[in-house]
């Protein structure tokens, strides 16, 4: 099964600061030492998209490695991760409408077929989710900081934003030249010490079909 223990509702939990004067969708690519150099405005990013995916979380005890498809879609305000791991397969579905009453939890309902079976096993609850949801100004929302110019082994050059939430979380987006988000990474450093790594590619922006988000397990 997926360990799917973390991620934030959070992100939708609190108040953001709003910012009006959000930047033109091509932000240019800025270098650190160079005259003039400003915080550039972060730009709004393709939000809504279908891609396969690759993640690798670990602490201090568990090592989950897993790649598969993922449909993210803000307007429906859900997640689906069809994922292979070790000895299991499954889809893990999240439903960001249905939350605990705090709101740091997110309805999750998880298909999975374990050691080739034929018949899946369904089951469904409460975690802090492992995926992001998030607006196309997000970025913006949550004032992130501009890390400059990496070199990304799929894209070539990306742009690195990176901001905290909470206490100890920290988030850094990698975008490509076009504002798509190619890559994220979290490190929550508490005792655990988690730390994920989420690569998408052959992404296809766009609205995703609901009938994707239909499931027998709930
Ligand atoms: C939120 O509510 C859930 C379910 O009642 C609980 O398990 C969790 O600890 C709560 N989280 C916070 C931060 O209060
Ligand atoms: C909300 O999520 C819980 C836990 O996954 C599930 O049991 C319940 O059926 C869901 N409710 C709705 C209205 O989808
Ligand atoms: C960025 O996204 C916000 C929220 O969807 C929207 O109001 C704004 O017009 C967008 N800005 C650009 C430059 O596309
Ligand atoms: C959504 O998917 C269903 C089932 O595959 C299909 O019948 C329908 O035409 C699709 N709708 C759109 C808008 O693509």
């Amino acid at each position: 099964m997926l360990s799917c223990f973390f991620f934030l509702a959070l992100l939708f939990g609190n108040v953001c600061l709003a910012q009006n004067n959000v930047s033109p969708v091509n932000t240019p690519i800025q270098k650190f030492y160079s005259s003039n150099f400003v915080n550039p405005s972060p730009p709004n990013i393709t939000s809504e998209f279908r891609a396969n995916y690759m993640q690798h979380k670990f602490d201090i005890n568990v090592n989950n490695i897993v790649t598969g498809f993922m449909y993210l879609s803000p307007s429906q305000q859900k997640v689906r991760a069809d994922g292979a791991a070790d000895g299991s397969l499954e889809v893990s579905m999240f439903d960001f409408k249905n939350t605990t009453a705090n709101g740091t939890q997110v309805a999750n309902s998880i298909l999975s077929f374990v050691g080739g079976a034929t018949d899946p096993i369904c089951s469904s609850f409460f975690l802090e989710p492992f995926v992001l949801l998030f607006p196309e100004d997000f970025l913006s929302q949550f004032n992130a900081v501009y890390a400059g110019v990496q070199h990304d082994d799929l894209y070539g050059p990306v742009t690195a934003w990176t901001f905290s939430r909470g206490d100890n979380l920290q988030v850094t987006f990698f975008l490509d030249t076009t504002n798509t988000l190619v890559r994220y990474d979290f490190a929550a450093s508490d005792t655990l010490r988690t730390f994920a790594t989420t690569r998408f590619f052959n992404i296809i922006p766009g609205p995703i079909n609901s009938t994707v988000f239909e499931t027998s397990c709930q």
